[in-house]
Formats: C-alpha cells, sequence, structure tokens
C-alpha cells in the first residue's frame, strides 16, 4: 500500500494558537495554517475509510472514521487486534460526544469539564446506532477528547469522532513516536502525521462511571488520587495490577498480554539499592554464562549489563520513557531486562500496571 508520512517533525512548525475545544470555560493551545493542508489531507484519507496515525499526548493513535465499520475492521486486520477489544473514540468538541452517547450524566459532565482535554476516557452509554466493531457489542463507547492539538486539529479537520486504539502491532509496546508506528504498521496503514514524542508514554486512563462510583478499568495519568475529587469512592477493577480474580476484567484489553518486549522482563521491588543490585549482579553473571543479553533499567552500578537505560526515579519519567526503552531492548536483541519497582501509591499505579503487564506478571518481591 502507498505510505503517506504526512509531515516529518511538524512540531517545530506550529506558531500562533488558536482555541479549539468547546467545553466551557476551557481554552487548548493548537496549532495555525502550516498544518490545515496536512489534516486536510488525512481527513480525506480517513473519509476515503482508510487508516490514519496520528500523535495524542499519551501514545500515537491508529484513527479510522468511528463510524464507518468497514473502516473500523481495516484497524482489527492492520493490527491483528482480537475482535472483542473495544475501540476508543476521539472527539474535539460535545457535538461530537453526542453523535456517540445520547445519555451524559452530571458526574461524567463533571468529568469532562475537569480533564477534557487530556488523558481519561469515558466509558458511556452508546446510542444503538454505532458500528458493532466499535463497542465489541458491549453496552458502553469508551470516549476521550485527547490534548495534542495535532490529534484535536484533525479530530475537527475530519469532523466526526475518530476511533483509535495505540498503533502498534496487539501486544507490542505502543508507539510513542511515528518512527514506532512505522515499525510495526509500514505497508498496512495510509498515513501517519509525525508529531514527535509523546508527553505521557503511555495509554489514557480508562474509568466506567455510575452515581455510586468511579471504576478504573486501565489506570492512566489521571490517577485514583485526582478522580477522588468528585464525592464517590473510585475503586480499580481487581484485575488490575496482582489483585488477580476470577471475574472477566471489564476492559477486555486489559486480559491480554500487553505491552510486551520480545525478551523476558523482571520487576524487582526492594527497599534497599544494595540488595537490588546484588540481585542484579547474580541475574547478569548467570546470563552471560549462558550467552544471554541483559539490560538494566536502572543508572548503572558497573555489574556490566549490556545495556542499560534507565526507567528514570518517578513514575512520570518512567511512563515517558517505558515503551521506547522495551522497544530498543528489541532492537538490541536483550534476552533479560531489569527493572526497579515503583511504591504502590496512586501517581505510581499506571506505570506498575504496564510492568506488570509487559513482564507477563514477573514481580520478584525482595523485601
Ligand atoms: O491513550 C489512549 O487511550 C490511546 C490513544 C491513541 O488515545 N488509545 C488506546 O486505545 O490506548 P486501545 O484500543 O489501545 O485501548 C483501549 C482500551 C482497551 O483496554 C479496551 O478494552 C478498553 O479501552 N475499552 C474500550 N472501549 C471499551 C468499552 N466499551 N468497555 C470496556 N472497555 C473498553
Ligand atoms: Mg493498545
Amino acid at each position: 500500500m502507498e505510505q503517506h508520512i504526512l509531515t516529518t517533525r511538524l512540531w517545530e512548525n506550529i506558531d500562533e494558537p488558536m482555541p479549539v475545544a468547546e467545553l466551557p470555560g476551557k481554552s487548548v493551545e493548537t496549532v495555525s495554517a502550516p498544518l490545515t493542508n496536512i489534516f486536510a489531507e488525512a481527513a480525506t484519507l480517513l473519509e476515503q475509510g482508510e487508516l490514519v496515525a496520528f500523535p495524542t499526548e499519551t501514545v500515537y493513535g491508529l484513527g479510522a472514521d468511528a463510524l464507518n465499520a468497514v473502516a473500523l475492521g481495516k484497524i482489527f486486520a492492520a493490527k491483528q487486534r482480537p475482535t472483542d477489544n473495544p475501540l476508543i473514540a476521539h472527539v474535539a468538541d460535545m457535538e461530537q460526544v453526542l453523535m456517540l452517547t445520547d445519555r451524559i450524566t452530571p458526574l461524567t459532565q463533571r468529568l469532562m469539564e475537569t480533564y477534557w482535554p487530556g488523558p481519561l476516557s469515558i466509558l458511556m452509554p452508546a446510542r444503538a446506532d454505532l458500528p458493532q466493531a466499535l463497542t465489541a457489542g458491549l453496552p458502553h463507547v469508551a470516549v476521550r477528547m485527547p490534548s495534542h492539538p495535532v490529534a484535536l486539529g484533525l479530530i475537527r479537520a475530519f469532523g466526526k469522532p475518530i476511533a483509535a486504539p495505540s498503533a502498534n502491532t496487539s501486544g507490542r509496546p505502543s508507539p510513542t513516536s511515528a518512527a514506532h508506528v512505522l515499525e510495526d504498521l509500514a505497508g498496512k496503514i495510509a498515513g501517519v502525521i509525525d508529531g514527535g514524542d509523546c508527553q505521557v508514554g503511555i495509554e489514557s486512563t480508562v474509568i466506567e462511571v455510575t452515581d455510586e462510583q468511579i471504576l478504573i478499568l486501565r489506570p492512566g495519568a489521571v490517577d485514583a488520587e485526582d478522580l477522588g475529587q468528585f464525592g464517590v469512592p473510585v475503586r480499580y477493577d481487581p484485575h488490575l495490577l496482582h489483585q488477580q480474580s476470577d471475574a472477566k476484567p471489564r476492559a477486555p484489553g486489559q486480559k491480554y498480554r500487553h505491552y510486551a518486549p520480545k525478551g523476558s522482563l523482571q520487576v524487582i521491588f526492594t527497599h534497599d539499592a544494595e540488595a537490588f543490585w546484588s540481585y542484579a549482579d547474580k541475574q547478569v553473571q548467570a546470563a552471560h554464562q549462558v550467552g544471554k543479553k541483559v539490560a538494566l533499567l536502572a543508572a548503572d552500578q558497573n555489574v556490566g549489563a549490556d545495556l542499560v537505560m534507565p526507567l528514570g526515579t518517578t513514575a512520570t519519567e518512567a511512563a515517558k520513557r517505558l515503551y521506547r526503552i522495551l522497544r530498543v531492548c528489541d532492537q538490541e536483541e536483550i534476552d533479560l531486562i531489569m527493572a526497579r519497582g515503583f511504591a504502590e501509591d496512586p501517581a505510581s499505579v499506571a506505570i506498575l500496571n504496564r510492568l506488570y503487564k509487559a513482564s507477563g506478571g514477573h514481580f520478584v518481591d525482595l523485601r
């Protein structure tokens, strides 16, 4: 398939911002003239039922017309995505929200006003006329207004909601740059808009909202503490982190081994740096004896790892770097990746969830 790289590093071309979001009291910086041609070209491709990848503040999305069942089918084919996994519809204004749902509760309204545009996807009752591929036949549709100016500009140019899962092959780490998108999907999509590196680096928080509670189905940058300010309890779907249960996760995507590098990842929890380094040292020796390559996602302490790429000390830093680092580990054909765990505070739940998924649950507790 002919591949359009709609621009490179267009992030540098942005000048005069203009307001885009129409939620009360909000005005968002977005892009101006030089990009309008790119948006128009991408919107035309979407209108023709093609797939166009684009940057968001979380990860790159693989966009298709959310209301076109044939176009949605192409998303599942390109990503090799299981068909029981529903998509997030991305909107730029309230009018587009109402193309997806006809019921917005007061709590949902407050959440949108507080966190949109931003990394929060909210489940809303799905309109009966939505394509079944968008919701996987579930009663809800997930809706998000991204804050990235390129994402907002594209959705506005298109004029309708854009369905966009992360623009990776299913099971691979999500893409945080246009190059990552092409690594997985070159030849399978009509184009990608290059907006540079994603700021957040992991996918949005997904929540289900009732009058009684806010249920976090997938943790993200908007955390449980943030969501605690609305007067209802905030709970996690028991499938997140190590709290396994027999019940099905409410976000179907959470049941798959996700975000996974090719090598095996171990996440080591310890209060004591010495204990971590002595464990790492032993693992490196053992791996080297059988000819395996080791990556260490912590600042080096001379244990002889083949690749050293610190994840960072804060959850925010780690989120921004994780997927990029996992992709480098794949390129370098690393067999064993070791990272240090994070304290289980609300701000770290999202990174711990991604580490849990990427490691296939391989958490080593030395505490
Ligand atoms: O940050 C993000 O959310 C990125 C960017 C591109 O916006 N998108 C993204 O989409 O991560 P995806 O498809 O990779 O993940 C969507 C998650 C899945 O875990 C899916 O199961 C869940 O949201 N989800 C979507 N619609 C749902 C629904 N109606 N009910 C329950 N879970 C839903
Ligand atoms: Mg995904």
